[in-house]
């Protein structure tokens, strides 16, 4: 039988950089709780929209410009970003992806972030700074989903390639990067600490 895949999702997983990761990810995380300490409006947000957790998404979403701690992050993430839109074959026109929002999240027990794509972008990513053990990763749902119609479930155990959502764990020191019309969402946290990644979008323009 001759069988091919074809139109492809492709998600991008990788180490931010090879060593080092540790501090980093202490500053890190240092920063985005002392954020959380100073930004009251964000806290507020929160209190309806990302409840339990903390987001500065609402608030403080251009912290690549405020802070050298994220400018140096964007900096190692632009690396990963010119792979990505490499592997997806982007005909950018010599205009390249830039970095237009950078947030962070804290989630305590029980917070989620339900299921959502991030319009207005090209490619979006998490970077993971805090990932205790056995807090929620990062599930995607196949994109075609909503055309599927009468079509049957898939078998347990289907080939990952036929399978209809894919959940990336959350690991401290890991890059995801995935097109901004993927679906995705965070599951409840279920333990005791809390997870910590910074998120962003990079646009075309
Ligand atoms: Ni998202």
């Amino acid at each position: 039988m001759s069988l091919r895949a074809w139109f492809p999702t492709f998600i991008y997983c990788e180490r931010l950089q090879q060593t080092g990761l540790e501090r980093l990810n202490v500053e890190l995380a240092d920063e985005c709780r002392r954020l959380r300490d100073f930004d009251r409006a964000g806290r507020r947000w929160c209190e309806t929209n990302y409840p339990g957790g903390y987001t500065s998404y609402a608030s403080m979403n251009e912290l690549h410009r405020f802070s050298s701690t994220f400018a140096e992050l964007e900096k190692k993430l632009n690396r990963h970003l010119r792979a990505f839109a490499r592997a997806l074959d982007f005909n950018l026109g010599g205009r390249p992806l830039q970095l237009t929002d950078l947030w962070v999240n804290i989630m305590p027990p029980t917070a989620a972030h339900s299921l959502h794509l991030h319009p207005l972008s090209c490619i979006s990513g998490t970077y993971y700074v805090a990932t205790p053990a056995g807090c929620p990763g990062l599930k995607f749902e196949d994109p075609r989903l909503d055309r599927f119609m009468a079509a049957p479930p898939r078998r347990t155990g289907a080939r990952r390639e036929n399978q209809t959502h894919i959940t990336y764990p959350a690991e401290a020191g890991n890059v995801v990067l995935f097109e901004s019309w993927v679906r995705h969402e965070v599951p409840p946290n279920r333990v005791a600490e809390e997870r910590i990644s910074v998120s962003f979008n990079y646009h075309w323009a």
